[in-house]
């Protein structure tokens, strides 16, 4: 089954054509970064713009790289998937718009996604072998997120954050360090060339609870700042080792403490964050320790794009069919993940 998928949720305008969930026949992703990097974040505005002028040349070149011409669409797509919510209001009505003007044009059936659950099954596309049940965090921008998925749209939530999402505390640090947007690559990168002994962030455990909270780090960070001034830009690599390491140690001591908990055998990672050089590393080692297996979504497919919505979109199908009531076609902002 071939699924053109669209993904506008946020700043990114993404659509890929994925055949059978997994095979990746194409994917385009037009990244607004130079566009909201002046801003420090994204201005909702200016991303739903954006979108609208990117939509049709992206969603073009989709077909042209999966070798599809306009005229085969009939016989060569059998469905239209696009991200339903979460996200910036704008941003993902442009994606239904677009989605829904070709399903009723080329009479193809529409299948909406929760973007979360994008990022939540990202690392299948590269994975076959993956099977429920399992442990997936999810953390992106917006979302931190540990999830049980004990079969395929079918979840048990034991974490979200209480305040900052992973992505937005590195966005934020760098913000405050005066570095570029988006924060999470850019503090990486430094982190490398640092020592992630040399400043004591302390490690927001939350003990007794499975959720995040990361403003208290970013807030040690601006204390940090605060006290000193003048040693800040001599120090920089070493405050980004710190603060990646602890946001890193802070994900993967809740994780694996979750899985051993739960005796959970698979965990998948997703999202941008999941794009995190230290995060992974530190997942495969405890992996490798814990004898359970890891699977994490090649760079591609960490932070949003369209080939993540055409997974889920096939395995929705497989299991809920293809009619959808109109109310479940409307964009929602602020969608939380649900059974199917
Ligand atoms: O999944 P995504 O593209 O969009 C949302 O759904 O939010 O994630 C974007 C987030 C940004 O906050 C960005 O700073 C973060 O992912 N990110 C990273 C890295 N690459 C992207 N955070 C840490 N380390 C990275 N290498
Ligand atoms: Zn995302």
């Amino acid at each position: 089954m071939n699924i053109l998928a669209l993904e506008t949720s946020c700043d990114e305008t993404s659509a890929a054509v994925v055949s059978n969930g997994s095979n990746v026949k194409s994917v385009v992703i037009s990244s607004q970064i130079k566009i909201h990097s002046k801003f420090f974040g994204v201005v909702p505005e200016l991303a739903s713009r954006a979108h609208i002028e990117n939509i049709n040349p992206v969603v073009r070149r989709a077909l042209y790289d999966a070798d599809i011409k306009f005229g085969d669409f009939h016989k060569k797509i059998d469905a239209v998937a696009f991200t339903i919510g979460p996200g910036l209001a704008g941003s993902l009505l442009v994606g239904a718009v677009a989605a829904k003007s070709i399903a009723s044009v080329y009479e193809k059936p529409l299948i909406p996604v929760n973007h979360i659950e994008g990022h939540l099954y990202s690392s299948f596309i590269e994975n076959k072998a993956i099977k429920p049940p399992f442990l997936s965090v999810v953390i992106s921008g917006g979302h931190t997120e540990l999830i049980i998925v004990e079969d395929f749209g079918k979840y048990k939530i034991l974490g979200e954050t209480r305040d900052d999402a992973a992505g937005e505390a590195f966005d934020k640090a760098a913000k405050m360090l005066k570095l570029s947007y988006p924060g999470g690559p850019v503090i990486d990168l430094m982190a490398e060339k640092g020592d992630p002994q040399a400043v004591q962030f302390t490690r927001p455990y939350l003990k007794g609870s499975w959720d995040f909270s990361f403003s208290g780090i970013k807030t040690a960070l601006l204390n940090y700042i605060k006290s000193n001034p003048v040693k800040i830009e001599k120090q920089l690599n070493d405050i980004c080792a710190s603060f990646r390491q602890a946001i890193v140690e802070t994900i993967t001591f809740k994780t694996f403490e979750a899985a051993k908990r739960f005796d959970l055998k698979q965990i998948t990672l997703g999202g941008g964050v999941s794009a995190n050089s230290l995060l992974r590393k530190t997942f495969k080692k405890m992996g490798k320790a814990n004898k359970i297996k890891i699977f994490m979504p090649s760079l591609t497919y960490c932070c949003d794009n369209a080939a993540m919505i055409g997974c889920v979109a096939y395995l929705k199908q497989k299991k809920c069919g293809l009619e959808y009531k109109t109310s479940e076609l409307k964009s929602n902002p602020s969608l939380s993940l649900s059974n199917w």
